[in-house]
């Protein structure tokens, strides 16, 4: 089939080279020339593990191509998708002008029929407005289809390649006849695509992502309980979690829930409930308890120097919002590294991939270390603020060597609390018996 995919960014990105990946024609449409350019030459513009070489042998192949023509884009594709930004409004609401003033350019320009797939997170009855704005400017028949993505970050070659499941929101036989024969090849495993209507599928997105970012706050809330009580997060979590109607997965404590996804659309649909004349009370708790998670490990670094931090310097492990990315948007280390420079403390720092996209926005504010054991030399502690798999299993005799004195922090439960101790560590954790 031939597929445009509007919107080069992460889900766009994926999207596209994926979709090629099964013999489709994809033409990817950027308003950035210099991207645009970039992607032509086989670069890509993301860190996202296997992407680089799906990338690669699908232009090799001639079936993934690149444009800044938006036009071009709608003369090419039976299915057009829109992956373009939806970035956070003042008031917390999702700003849908990238979204809307592509349909207007659409409207204005198609000559036959196409299906127009939402693919980005948009609020529930944005189809309705991108079907408007195109119906304004043209009498040809269209379709608009909200196709939610699911994708995880790290992950999200995998999570498209073979999805749990896809929701596609159509009321149009037609349009969800042409989704059902693109998505076939991705759901041979009988993981099943879910046909609904375009409401539906777009709160489905946002139920997901705010139910999960509730569940990582739940236990988060459980962990800090666990510390007034005197009991261990590790062991209520596998208690919880051995209940298959809990589940073991997204249940892990530590510094808060980051990202562009969840906090973006926790605060999205909190603000949708608003707009419809429904308090969504629980999601108010979930934004203010994970933003006071997010420096959970300030008042015990506090406490531990008796509230006086000037002079000391701390080496930071992990920067990105969670391992196998280099985003930062929204991560919980620079919340943590802001307010340990408010109270005079000077921050070394390291992670594998995050460290330019850091440079970029605390310049020399910090100082950027180029491996994990220079990060270290000569501390006062270790902050663990991600965890990255080099993580797990330092050396910690080196550590001991080369840090001013054996204390971690660890904001995301990284060790066996008497494996460290034994080794001579002063080590605080999140939610666990000491
Ligand atoms: C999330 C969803 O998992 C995807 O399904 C969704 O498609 C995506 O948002 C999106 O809307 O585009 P992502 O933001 O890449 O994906 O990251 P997750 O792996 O879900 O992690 C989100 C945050 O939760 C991270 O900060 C992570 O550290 C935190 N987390 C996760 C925990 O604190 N504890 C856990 O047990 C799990």
């Amino acid at each position: 089939m031939k597929i445009s995919v509007i919107g080069t960014g992460y889900v766009g990105l994926v999207t596209g080279t994926c979709l090629a990946e099964t013999g489709n024609e994809v033409l990817c449409i950027d308003i950035d020339a210099n991207k645009v350019k970039q992607m032509q030459q086989g670069e890509v513009p993301i860190y996202e593990p296997y992407l680089d070489v799906l990338f690669e042998r699908n232009i090799k192949a001639s079936r993934l191509k690149f444009s800044t023509s938006l036009l071009e884009g709608l003369e090419h594709g039976e299915i057009i998708f829109l992956a373009l930004p939806t970035p956070e409004d003042e008031d917390g609401s999702a700003d849908l002008s990238y979204v809307l003033g592509v349909a207007k350019e659409i409207g204005k320009h198609i000559k036959n029929y196409k299906v127009i797939v939402d693919k980005s997170t948009v609020p529930v009855g944005t189809s309705d407005r991108v079907k408007a704005a195109i119906e304004k400017e043209t009498d040809i028949d269209f379709d608009v289809v909200s196709n939610p993505e699911f994708l995880r970050e790290g992950f999200a070659v995998d999570d498209f390649l073979k999805p749990e499941r896809i929701v596609i929101g159509s009321s149009s036989e037609k349009a969800t006849k042409l989704m059902q024969k693109l998505y076939k090849p991705f759901v041979r495993s009988g993981n099943p695509i879910l046909i609904m209507d375009e409401r539906s599928a777009e709160l489905t997105k946002y139920a997901a992502n705010s139910f999960l970012a509730t569940k990582i706050t739940f236990m988060n809330e459980v962990a800090n309980f666990c510390e007034k009580v005197g009991a261990d997060v590790d062991m209520v979590r596998i208690g919880m979690g051995s209940d298959s109607r809990i589940g073991k997965r997204f249940l892990f404590p530590g510094i808060g829930y980051g990202g562009s996804c969840f906090p973006k659309d926790v605060k999205a649909l909190h603000k949708s409930g608003k707009d419809n004349n429904y308090d969504f009370e629980i999601l108010n708790s979930v934004i203010k308890v994970n933003s006071a998670q997010k420096t959970i490990l300030i008042p015990k670094i506090l406490s531990y120097y008796n509230t006086d931090l000037k002079g000391k310097t701390f080496g930071v492990w992990g920067l990105a919002f969670k391992p196998e990315t280099d985003d930062i948007r929204e991560a919980p280390a620079l919340y943590i590294i802001e307010e340990l420079l408010k109270h005079g403390a000077n921050i070394n720092v390291f992670d594998p991939e995050a460290m330019p996209n850091v440079e970029k926005k605390l310049g020399d504010k910090i100082n950027y270390t180029s491996n994990m054991y220079d990060t270290i030399k000569d501390v006062d502690a270790l902050i663990i603020c991600t965890e990255w798999s080099i993580f797990r299993t330092p050396k910690f005799n080196l550590l001991k060597e080369r840090m001013k004195a054996p204390v971690i922090f660890d904001g995301r439960n990284l060790y066996d609390i008497k494996e460290v101790e034994n080794e001579g560590f002063h080590y605080t954790s999140i939610g666990r018996k000491v």
